[in-house]
């Protein structure tokens, strides 16, 4: 059976079933060089159907991870705002009232769409349960035959949070907790409290995290977000509204407990740091809560985790350490482009013949370009390639680490989900005290606090890190060794942690070799591995791989076997006379 998975929604993307196989997923962003762009994912559509040689009328089932017409708890919520307050109404109100109607138009155009934007042909597109796709995006893919699920976003169709259970290829939902109690839309409106993009920038307040002190924790416990009995919370809107605070407004009351929101441009100040880390500590203890429940319920040893809460790794971390469960898994795309491939698995798994559930042993379902197409994109840009064989590739480019250069690694089929995993990456040695500092004047321009990942091969990360389980996806943060934290500087986070990623020679025979061959020139078999790009999606094609090399100061690009050096800068003209 062949299903398509979509979701049109915000981080659109495609993936691709054929008989119980995961044959493509991509995120739609990465070809219209939007970021989290909410459109119909045509061209990760055709991206997928051409990976398999189909059309779009060979699909036997369209797959979407959204239930349009369930929106009444949200209309709901949204008639409750007006009463309250004129203000809340204009921003809340009508944020939902828009939403609604335009699910209800995708509800109903989207055949259409597909037929007059892709192809004709299109098949009645099925339309399922946000929460239940993101499940079946985390335990379909995970190796356990039983597992708990926990799903935890900012919001599905009415509910916030899914607590379910796996075995086989059933999912069994155990309990949901609605809106407007929500730990992604609290841990949203901090990031926007913070001077952060809400819905996008909660990665830069878990890192700010880790410099802070959680002081403001009992206070935000007691006001904002109240765990209960059952594993359930409690969200306090009238104090801290999601759709308030992507307005930038917040009220009185909260001001006086906290402070003033920091504006984006505002300096960051401790107070900001200490409300970071006490944001983390409440969302983690909320987790934590919930997860308790839901191993009393199922007495499950495994646990999967999804939703866009699930790309907070620090958290993640906690979960795997104090709940008590053997094992846990997060699939690369947590988030709600993962619900697409989600939505394509659930069809597979309910609808189809096959009883096999499919494997995600890597992340690598995007695109690849051949030698030919980099040549091209390279050509265009008059920029000069030497092509260095297999045998000679990885020792060249270690070396080239080795002396403390940057180097643009673009390799094979593109990552699904948001992180660079070693095909669309910017390396350079961890070793150097320097080389974050290095990294940020000549590439990424970021704040000075984030910390940068590294990569590992499998079999020598115990060397270097407290690690309890591979870690293929970066999903979670792990302690630096005591005797390797002098060794890593440019890797290790001021809390003495680092979001680690174990590469496996199958997963990614490449890069694991390029891993190992910087390992035999120093020592250490580690690298930083940060995305290939600059303030905008991750590279796709080749084309954007020289034009953000073009933009920046890093000192190789590679891609595939051919290795470009950076264009000597123009001399300056001389005049006589
Ligand atoms: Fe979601």
């Amino acid at each position: 059976m062949v299903v398509l998975g979509l979701s049109n929604m915000r981080d659109a993307a495609a993936a691709l079933v054929v008989d119980g196989r995961i044959v493509a997923a991509a995120e739609e962003e990465r070809f219209v060089r939007q970021k989290h762009v909410t459109a119909l994912p045509v061209q990760a559509i055709h991206y997928c159907l051409g990976e398999a040689g189909l059309s779009l009328c060979d699909v036997e089932a369209i797959a979407v991870p959204w239930k349009y017409w369930q929106v009444g708890r949200r209309l709901g919520l949204a008639l409750t705002a007006m009463m309250r307050s004129t203000h809340l109404f204009r921003v809340k109100g009508r944020r939902s009232l828009e939403r609604a109607s335009q699910e209800w138009k995708e509800l109903f155009r989207l055949r259409h769409e597909l037929t007059t934007r892709v192809e004709p042909g299109a098949c009645r597109p099925v339309f399922l349960d946000h929460h239940l796709c993101h499940a079946a995006s985390s335990f379909l893919v995970s190796s356990f035959d039983r597992a708990a699920i926990l799903v935890v976003d900012g919001a599905s169709e009415a509910d916030t949070t899914l607590l379910a259970e796996g075995e086989g290829t059933r999912i069994t939902v155990l309990d949901r907790i609605p809106l407007p109690h929500s730990l992604g839309q609290f841990y949203a409106a901090m990031t926007a409290f913070l001077g952060f993009r809400p819905d996008q920038d909660e990665y830069i307040v878990m890192g700010l995290a880790s410099s802070g002190e959680p002081t403001f924790a009992p206070a935000l416990r007691r006001e904002i977000v109240r765990t209960i009995p059952d594993g359930r919370f409690e969200l306090n809107t009238r104090l801290l509204d999601f759709h308030l605070a992507r307005a930038g407004y917040f009220v009185e009351e909260f001001v006086q407990l906290f402070g003033p929101p920091r504006r984006a441009s505002d300096e960051i100040t401790q107070r900001h740091r200490d409300l970071a880390a006490s944001a983390q500590l409440v969302l983690e203890d909320s987790l934590l809560h919930l997860g308790r429940r839901l191993r009393s319920l199922t007495r499950a040893s495994s646990l999967c985790l999804a939703g866009g809460v699930a790309y907070n790794c620090v958290a993640n971390s906690r979960l795997r350490a104090e709940l008590g469960f053997d094992h846990v898994y997060v699939p690369p795309a947590a988030g709600d482009s993962g619900a697409a491939l989600g939505a394509a698995l659930w069809w597979t798994v309910r609808r189809g013949p096959e009883t096999r559930r499919p494997l995600l042993p890597d992340a690598y379902l995007g695109p690849q370009y051949d030698e030919s197409a980099c040549r091209a994109a390279l050509s265009k840009a008059g920029l000069v390639a030497e092509h260095v064989p297999d045998d000679r590739l990885c020792e060249r480019v270690a070396s080239e680490l080795a002396h403390g250069r940057l180097v643009f690694w673009y390799q094979g089929r593109m990552e699904w989900g948001p992180r660079a995993l070693g095909n669309r990456s910017l390396l350079a040695d961890p070793r150097r005290e320097d080389m974050r500092e290095l990294i940020n004047s000549k590439v990424k321009h970021r704040e000075a606090f984030r910390p940068f990942a590294p990569s590992v091969p499998a079999e020598r990360a115990e060397e270097f890190f407290q690690v309890p389980a591979p870690s293929p996806f970066m999903q979670f943060t792990v302690q630096v060794n005591a005797s390797a934290k002098g060794l890593l500087p440019a890797v290790t986070h001021v809390d003495g942690t680092a979001r680690v990623q174990t590469v496996t020679r199958e997963a990614n025979p490449r890069f694991y070799d390029l891993l190992t061959s910087f390992g035999r020139l120093t020592g250490v078999p580690v690298l930083l591995n940060t995305s290939f790009n600059v303030q905008e999606p991750i590279v796709c094609s080749p084309e954007e791989a020289v034009r953000c090399f073009l933009r920046t100061r890093v000192d190789w690009l590679v891609l595939g076997n051919l290795l470009v050096g950076r264009p000597a800068p123009a001399q300056p003209r001389h005049h006589e006379g």
